[in-house]
């Protein structure tokens, strides 16, 4: 949790009190230094290990966010032509890039062969067709395609919500074992277009125990010693995918170290130790270093009934009505002498789902309160559905605002819809 309460009860992120911040709300807000930090401390767990720390940039795509991670010497893992773009444009260079995702377009992977005259360090193909697809644009523009496997380890059991499992037999993601053949024929009778140089795997996100994490990974290593033993590769990287988990309030016993030292074990039993090892991790790395700041706009009380209406809703954040996520919700200035009650928190938006939960909060409602923890997939997932603007973004760096960045506003909306 970025965010700390000085005596006096305000709630401050990076040392600069919330309240402090003059911008129309809703808002994000976001500790830069921690977030720094964050990846440095990730970065360390590797020791002097080869390896990539590859942000997956789809958790917070903010240019500020990106060059700050990119900064401690990352890399990034994009799934679309524009977050390639947004990686290449915050100092990221190609070879430091991956590209996942179930199917790009031709437009995407012709943008990720040639980016820079070299084209990054590798297309994570999905399916077989999806080789063959990338072997046919490497064709016509006649250069070689990097590519590697994502392994669909088809495990029984993801204990994250279904939403964000990726790693079972019913997920459209990654090619199943029993494909694999088939996807290694398709790059050898196209070795003049397309070179196998990696394996990759991501089972799922939000994983609050390292167990599935070491169970993909086993899968992940296991490939690359029947292949590498068969003399079908050589790799130039393993990479263990993301998916570490953080402490949304309700607790998570694992650090994001925890997961890299687990994938070293795996990788070191199988023999790999020279291999540099890549994880994507998205979420850990912003998730706990933002918050929603959001205003209230009225109580509204019939019977027992309690809501609070704020004015940030689930266009502005849309984790709890997409996945039942809870975030912690507190009020941005607080005198403990208040009286608290339940209130059922809510959005304006007009959709049931709009629904932040109960939260025990002061009976004379707040002016205003801050959700926590929603650094990652917050302003990301942000839309403008009925008619709303897409939340500004604050930058603390040392304790001062570094910088801000409007969204389209209510105005651009407008404009859009009436030249629809
Ligand atoms: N690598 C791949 C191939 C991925 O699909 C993802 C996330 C990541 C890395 C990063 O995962 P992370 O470290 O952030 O868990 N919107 C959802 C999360 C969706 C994750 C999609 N893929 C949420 O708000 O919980």
């Amino acid at each position: 949790m970025a965010t700390t309460r000085d005596a006096s009860g305000q709630l401050s992120i990076g040392g600069l009190p919330l309240s402090a911040i003059h911008v129309p709300t809703p808002f994000y807000c976001y500790d830069v230094d921690a977030i720094v930090e964050e990846a440095r401390a990730l970065d360390a767990a590797f020791e002097n290990a080869p390896h990539l720390v590859a942000y997956a940039v789809k958790a917070n795509t903010a240019g500020t966010i990106v060059r700050a991670i990119a900064g401690v010497g990352c890399g990034a893992d994009v799934v679309s032509g524009s977050e390639l773009a947004v990686a290449l444009g915050c100092g990221i260079t190609p070879e430091k890039i991956v590209y996942s995702g179930v199917a790009k377009r031709d437009d995407e992977l012709d943008f990720a062969l040639s980016c820079e005259g070299r084209g990054i360090c590798a297309i994570q193909v999905e399916s077989v067709e999806e080789a063959t697809r990338v072997a046919d644009r490497a064709e016509k523009k006649g250069i070689k395609a990097r590519v590697s496997f994502r392994l669909n380890p088809e495990l029984e059991t993801i204990d994250t919500h279904a939403h964000i499992a990726t790693g079972h037999d019913e997920a459209k993601f990654g090619i199943a074992a029993a494909d694999i053949e088939r996807a290694v024929a398709a790059v050898r009778s196209r070795s003049a277009d397309v070179e196998l140089v990696g394996l990759t795997s991501h089972v799922g996100s939000q994983l609050t125990s390292t167990d599935e994490y070491i169970a993909g990974a086993k899968a992940l290593f296991g490939l690359a010693r029947k292949l590498t033993d068969a003399g079908i590769f050589v790799p130039r990287f393993l990479d263990a995918g993301g998916g570490f988990g953080i402490d949304y309030g309700s607790g998570c016993p694992v650090t994001p170290a925890d997961f890299v030292k687990a994938a070293r074990v795996v990788q070191r039993e199988a023999g790999f130790v020279d291999v540099p090892l890549f994880v994507e991790p998205g979420r850990s790395l912003v998730a706990a270093h933002g918050v929603l700041v959001s205003r209230v706009i009225q109580p509204k009380v019939t019977g027992e009934r309690r809501w609070l209406v704020i004015d940030a809703g689930m266009n502005d954040l849309i984790r709890p009505a997409l996945y039942q996520a809870r975030h912690r919700i507190v009020e941005v200035d607080t005198d403990s002498s208040k009286r608290t009650t339940a209130w059922r928190v809510v959005g304006p938006v007009c959709e049931s789902s709009d629904d932040f939960g109960v939260y025990d909060l002061p009976e004379k409602p707040p002016v205003m309160v801050a959700v926590l923890d929603a650094g990652a997939y917050g302003f990301t997932m942000a839309s403008q559905y009925n008619g709303r603007a897409i939340p500004s973004e604050v930058f603390v760096r040392g304790g001062k605002v570094a910088s801000t960045s409007e969204g389209p506003s209510r105005e651009d909306w407008l404009v859009r819809r009436l030249r629809a």
